[in-house]
């Protein structure tokens, strides 16, 4: 491992967003620290996540962000921290604003115009960020809006997983924008930004041309992979207000982010450039990244194939530039979960049988597949470092 490299610790590894930002990390070959609670170690899910990273080089730290004893030894060790805590825990992060410069995983929440439908959602990201700034701390924050795995696979509707094939739901008049972003795809620029003093005290938004999606583009992209107009149920803003107000604190949380996202536009309805902001695509024009919906809307169908853009990989830089305090974040791609019936995702991946079939043989070989579609498994896997000597046999 090279010795040059920044000291990364990160703190939420064994979550979605926190195991792919220590595998960006690993396969850059940043030292990199893992701050791991005990309990996360009896959930046989993160275990295994835990065991594969640990196995390709993260070095665990067991303690929370509340023993600040444990804390504060860990952020001796490092150059770096990347905090990737749910944003239940956000307010748990001021102990780290003396240490660090924090990444953000989600919409910018100075831009958010959900007004106090949020339950703080956003406030209380926002309070963080002028306790940074009072501070004098350096910062970069990063936006990386939608994940693809959250509100895509259902196109958007709540309470489902999988797209409707007769009626669709479409919030307002349907033609406001939001980005979605692949969390590998988010891993790698963040790993890139550690470092890049042009992202100094900057906002980074994730919001490539190819990512940028209204419902109505959404909802015509699905008519065309499977050939039927669906019947179009519109909500207007005000009937939306009211479910949202009817509906009881978190489950509403869902259609607050609709409303964010595909009524408001809070996304997209302003200019970055304007913003003094940076735009992580134009930065970083090296990095491969999921792009174009139409073409990951295939998965949802059942697995045609990706014409060339399907995403992928990050050479990070190997420049080193002076170090600083500062963490970041990056963006997601398409995980399709939920489909029922027997599809081809279903038999092979998400049924049973095939969970069983894949944790038997593909624990072993370093890899374990969750939700995830094949083509992503096994891309992954091909991707990772070798955990052990079988899958180093394999690549
Ligand atoms: N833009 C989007 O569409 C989108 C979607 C989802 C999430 N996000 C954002 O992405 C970020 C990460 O979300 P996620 O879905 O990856 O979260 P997640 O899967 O819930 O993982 C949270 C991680 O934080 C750890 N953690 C929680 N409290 C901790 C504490 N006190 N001390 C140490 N570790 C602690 C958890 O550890 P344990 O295993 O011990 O619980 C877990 O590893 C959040 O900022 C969220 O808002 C954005």
């Amino acid at each position: 491992m090279e010795s040059n490299k920044s000291k990364i610790l990160i703190i939420g590894v064994s979550g979605r967003l926190g195991f792919e930002l220590a595998k960006a990390s690993l396969n850059s070959s940043h030292p990199t620290f893992g701050l791991v609670r005990d309990s996360a170690f009896s959930d046989t899910h993160k275990s295994l996540k835990l065991h594969t990273l640990s196995e390709a080089g993260l070095t665990l730290i067991k303690g929370s962000l509340q023993d600040e004893d444990i804390l504060l030894e860990a952020l001796k060790q490092v150059d770096i921290v990347i905090c990737a805590v749910s944003s239940k825990q956000v307010h748990e992060q001021k102990i780290l604003i003396s240490a660090i410069k924090r990444a953000e995983f989600g919409a910018d929440p100075d831009r958010t115009q959900v007004s106090d439908l949020d339950h703080n959602f956003y406030s209380r990201k926002s309070e963080i960020r002028r306790i940074i700034e009072a501070e004098g701390i350096p910062y970069t924050y990063v936006c990386c809006n939608l994940f693809t795995s959250v509100l895509l696979p259902s196109l958007v509707q709540p309470g489902r997983k999988a797209p409707p094939r007769d009626e669709v739901s479409i919030f307002g008049d349907g033609t406001a924008k939001a980005v979605f972003m692949n969390e590998n795809d988010v891993a790698a620029f963040v790993i890139n930004t550690v470092n890049d003093a042009r992202t100094l005290n900057k906002v980074v938004y994730m919001r490539p041309r190819g990512n940028v999606y209204s419902m109505n583009e959404l909802v015509g992209i699905w008519e065309g992979k499977i050939g039927k107009k669906l019947k179009k149920i519109y909500i207007t803003e005000d009937e939306l207000l009211k479910k949202i107000r009817e509906t009881p604190y978190p489950e509403n949380m869902e259609l607050v982010f609709i409303y964010s996202a595909f009524v408001k536009g809070d996304q997209t309805y302003f200019s970055i450039e304007s913003s003094g902001g940076l735009e992580g695509t134009q930065l970083y024009p090296q990095i491969t990244y999921t792009t174009g919906l139409n073409t990951c809307m295939y998965d949802l169908v059942g697995g045609n194939d990706h014409t060339g853009d399907l995403s992928a990989i990050v050479k990070c830089s190997d420049e080193e530039s002076t170090p600083t305090k500062a963490s970041f974040s990056v963006i997601p791609k398409l995980v399709p979960t939920g489909l029922t019936g027997d599809t081809i995702f279903h038999v092979f991946c998400e049924g049973e049988t095939a969970k069983y079939i894949w944790n038997y043989f593909g624990a072993p070989m370093g890899n374990k597949p969750g939700d995830w579609n094949i083509r992503r498994i096994l891309r992954q896997w091909g991707e990772f470092k070798p955990v052990n000597n079988i899958h180093r046999l394999c690549l």
